[in-house]
């Protein structure tokens, strides 16, 4: 059988510790590097510093294929395909800062037996522009489409593997396509440029979904539609298909907001206008607003009034506030006058001071204790299962409301619990 070819892994983030461990799962050497040096130093324990289901698990597993370094030389000796997993966190401007990126490309310039796997998100063109300015350099585009929550399953099953390259790279990009061969999944070969889009465009098209969704959840309000039916309904044509188009209360994360803003801005910087981009986050927006105004519909001004919040992360199974909504609620509902408390069984204490002076609670019972209101934010299980008739009716305040903002609820229960509840465009 022929010797698995080592990998390198630059910037062991979410991104890059999840390509490095499920790469030696798959029985490669992985030689990962990093430039913080504690960080290696715990990983090389395997102490994993991040909550994703499976993944130290998985380090731990293939302890012996995994090597955690600060050290490019290391990674430049031992392999020769270098999977670029550093951030590329957005701009002021919108644009993605690549700084990052092009101090890894420095450390590998003049390299010509060597080529750079791009895993990072990045603007489209930027291969194109990397290819020019370091001739020789092997350019491998190779996006990820991992969901935070389910990134090890979703890396080995993914639905396709995106594999871009140039002329006189294709034999890097037989390399990286061979890596995922005892994965099975459709590879698409293509150009650099086009694998960026897919990339950035699978991405908007997600979020444009859920945006989609979420004003026909507004306009079923009016009209005494239930969203979840409706989606129930479009689901089944397989043109649609039934995922992603759950209405609530916004999309947040590492990835949409910041893929939407980036792709916007580049047809922008290009001259092109792109309309339903801007339409997708000023719905994505308007969603926070609109459960203001459900609290305030049923309690008047907030002034005063005591709002828990459920769920701080962008979604479950995660530790991350990245663009949560749980903050721009607990900013505006602050800015309203009211006192937030928060709960959230994993991400508290993430927020690093972006929550103000909402009170971090350490059970939902105490942030929902005397509470006007609360907002389900983030669909943790643990929330269904509260004792809404029972326990919770008798702590919240009188006649209070409840805004669902997953529909992940049961509203009979709650409403025949005497609750005022609002769902969303059910
Ligand atoms: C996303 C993409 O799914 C993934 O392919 C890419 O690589 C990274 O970005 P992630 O950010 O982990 O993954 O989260 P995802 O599960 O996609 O959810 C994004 C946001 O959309 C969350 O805030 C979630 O609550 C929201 N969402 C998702 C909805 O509001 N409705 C839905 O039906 C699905």
């Amino acid at each position: 059988m022929p010797e698995k070819e080592p990998i390198g892994v630059i910037g062991v983030g979410w991104v890059g510790l999840c390509t490095a461990a499920c790469f030696a799962e798959l029985g490669h050497e992985v030689v990962a590097r990093d430039i913080l040096p504690d960080k290696v130093e715990s990983l090389a324990r395997g102490e994993v510093p991040i909550h994703e289901p499976g993944l130290s698990e998985l380090v731990r597993k293939n302890a012996e294929r995994l090597h955690f370094t600060t050290s490019m030389d290391e990674v430049l000796e031992r392999t020769r395909l270098l999977f670029c997993c550093v951030d590329t966190p957005p701009t002021y401007s919108g644009d993605a800062d690549l700084s990052r990126v092009e101090r890894v490309i420095e450390e590998l310039a003049g390299s010509t037996d060597h080529a750079i796997v791009m895993k990072s998100t990045v603007p489209v063109g930027t291969g194109r522009s990397i290819r020019r300015r370091h001739e020789g350099l092997g350019y491998v585009s190779n996006p990820e489409f991992l969901k935070e929550g389910t990134a090890v399953k979703d890396f080995m099953h993914p639905d396709r593997v995106v594999i871009g390259a140039e002329p006189g790279a294709e034999a890097f990009a037989e390399r990286v396509a061979a890596l995922y061969e005892p994965l099975g999944a459709p590879v698409v070969r293509t150009d650099v440029a086009s694998a960026e889009m897919i990339k950035l465009a699978s991405n908007a098209f997600l979020a444009t979904k859920i945006s989609f969704i979420n004003e026909i959840a507004n306009v079923s309000e009016e009209l005494g539609a239930d969203v979840t039916e409706v989606a129930r309904g479009m689901g089944l044509d397989d043109r649609i298909g039934d995922k992603f188009l759950r209405a609530g209360i916004g999309f947040g994360g590492s990835c949409f907001p910041k893929d939407v803003s980036a792709l916007k801005q580049l047809a922008g910087n290009s001259g092109y206008h792109f309309q339903l981009l801007t339409a997708v986050i000023e719905v994505n927006e308007l969603q926070k607003r609109r459960t203001v105004g459900k609290l305030k519909k049923h309690l008047g001004s907030l002034v005063g009034r005591e709002i828990a919040l459920l769920g701080i992360a962008f979604k479950p199974d995660t530790d991350d506030v990245r663009e949560a909504t749980s903050l721009v609620l607990a900013a505006r509902l602050q800015g309203e006058g009211a006192n937030v408390r928060v709960y959230d069984p994993v991400a508290a204490g993430n927020d690093s001071g972006m929550l103000g002076g909402a009170r971090d609670c350490a059970t939902a019972l105490d942030a929902l204790d005397g509470a006007h209101g609360a907002v389900l934010v983030t669909e943790w299980p643990e929330f269904a299962e509260l004792d809404w008739a029972g326990e919770v009716r008798e702590r919240m305040a009188e006649s209070a409301v409840v805004v669902d903002g997953r529909n992940f609820l049961d509203r009979e229960a709650l409403r025949d619990a005497g609750f005022d509840y609002e769902g969303i465009g059910r």
